[in-house]
Order: structure tokens, then sequence, then C-alpha cells
């Protein structure tokens, strides 16, 4: 039976996930803060099953019990949280690092603790978010901690490359979970977290480098990336206009 170690399994994107690898046979371990909430999102009685509570924040807990977690075939670190900058000139340095530590200082421990459990020729994949194509307003954190991401995991997939252990950098578009629906504004292309667990799947299956979905909203902001700064910053602060 493979093994699959899965952070942020509480809810959302993690959820379905952890439950589609249990259908598909595998174990799964599944990682969150809650022991309950973790408990009544995944097959709680499923056989297959082991939870495993921990803080990402809190990295002596993360090691501890990362390390203890052998054997692994794949690992995806997709705990996250997103919060947005609501004024630009009273820039919120607090909620810059709470961001920055969840998503990227919290990445780096579960990487401390699970990278030399993974097996040779296992897979390591990191959740990012196709918020790095493009500069979007109020994303100040989120934004840059999801590029520090990037940077790292394509890194690791230079670094690990030799050790065997293939490096998947997931990109998604908006996806229907507790995270933007807390969102006021519009969200094109929104997809359902069974569809993003779906896309999710393939894209490991087939060991991609990057698993970037929807194919369409990923498509539109590719082409918007490949605008003139000048000229994305002009179209920007146009849509914001129009939306206030
Ligand atoms: N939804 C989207 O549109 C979208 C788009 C692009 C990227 N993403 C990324 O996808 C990932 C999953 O997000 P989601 O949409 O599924 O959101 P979600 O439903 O809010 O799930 C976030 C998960 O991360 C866990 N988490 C947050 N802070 C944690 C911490 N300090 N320690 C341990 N676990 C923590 C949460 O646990 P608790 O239940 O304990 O809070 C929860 O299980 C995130 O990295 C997010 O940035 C989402």
């Amino acid at each position: 039976m493979k093994r699959i170690l899965i952070t942020g399994a509480s809810s959302g994107i993690g959820m379905h996930l952890a439950n589609s690898y249990l259908e598909a046979g595998w174990q799964v371990i599944a990682c969150g803060r809650s022991l309950s909430k973790l408990q009544s999102a995944i097959k709680a009685t499923h056989p297959a099953l082991i939870l495993c509570t921990f803080d990402i924040n809190q990295r002596t807990e993360v090691i501890n019990k990362l390390k203890e977690v052998r054997a692994l075939d794949a690992v995806i670190l997709n705990a996250g949280t997103c919060e947005y900058m609501d004024d630009p000139l009273s820039f919120d340095s607090a909620l810059f690092k709470r961001v920055i530590d969840t998503n990227v200082t919290g990445t780096g421990y579960c990487l401390e603790g699970v990278l030399s459990n993974i097996n040779q020729g296992g897979q390591l994949a990191i959740v990012s978010s196709s918020v790095t194509m493009l500069p979007l307003t109020r994303s100040e954190a989120y934004g840059a901690s999801k590029a520090a991401l990037d940077y790292l995991t394509r890194t690791l997939a230079i670094d690990l490359s030799p050790r065997g252990i293939a490096v998947s950098l997931i990109r998604p578009g908006f996806v229907d979970t507790a995270l933007t629906q807390k969102n006021t504004f519009s969200m094109p292309g929104i997809i359902s977290g069974e569809q993003a667990c779906k896309y999710i799947m393939q894209g490991l299956e087939q060991r991609k480098l990057e698993i970037n979905f929807p194919k369409i909203f990923f498509f539109i902001m590719k082409i918007l990336s490949l605008l003139p700064n000048a000229l994305w910053r002009r179209l920007a602060v146009k849509m914001i206009r129009t939306a206030e």
C-alpha cells in the first residue's frame, strides 16, 4: 500500500485529497491543527487513515511529529492561509508576518521534518497559487508568500532530482473552499474542491513539474502575464476603479 502525507487536510482542497487518496487505496497521513476537525472532515474510521495534529507555526512540534512518519511515497504540503491588505498606506506588518509565517516558514518546518522520510522514487508537492503569475490588488502578503513557495519548489525540483524525488508545484486558480468563501469580490472560473482534487491527483500521477488549473483561467492569466508591466499596472488600476 502506498503512503501519502497531506497537510491542511481538515478542510477544502486538502480534505478532498485525503478522502480521494483513501478511496484510491492509499494509506493517508492527514495533518491538521484540530483532531476533531480532521475527524469530521475525513473518513475517520477508515483503517488506512492516520491522523496527525500540529500547528505548522510551531517548529519543534512540526519537526518532531513529521520525523516519526517514515517511508512516504508522496507528500503534499498544502496547509496555508490567505489575508488581504486592505489599506496599502497603513501597511499591516502583523498581517504580513502571519501570512509569511504560515505559508513560507511553516512549509520550511514541514520540509525539515519530512524530506528525509520520502522514499527513493517518491514525490513532493507544494501548493502555491496562480496569484504568483501576476501582481494582484491587495495580495501584497499572500502573493509574496506564494511567490516564495514557487521559488522554493522550483529549487527543490533541481536539488532533489539526483535523490530520485520528483517535485511538483501546484498552482490552483479559485477553488470553492473556506478560504475563498470569505471573499467578497467576483472569482472568475471558480471550481469545486472535488474538481481541484482531480486536477492535482492527475498531475501527480504524471509526475508533472507544474500543475496549473483550471486550464482556461490559467491560459488567461498566462496571456496577461506576458503584457508589459506598465500596461498590466494600468489595466489593474482601471479594474480597481471600475469595482469601486
Ligand atoms: N481556495 C483557493 O481558491 C486556493 C487558490 C490557490 C491556492 N490555494 C491554496 O490551497 C491551500 C489549501 O487552501 P484551501 O482553499 O483548501 O483552504 P482551507 O479550506 O482554508 O484549508 C486550509 C487548510 O490549511 C490548514 N492550516 C491553516 N493554517 C494552519 C496552521 N497554522 N497549521 C496547520 N494547518 C493550518 C487549515 O487547518 P485548520 O482547519 O486548522 O484551519 C486547513 O486544513 C492553501 O495553501 C491555499 O493558499 C487555495
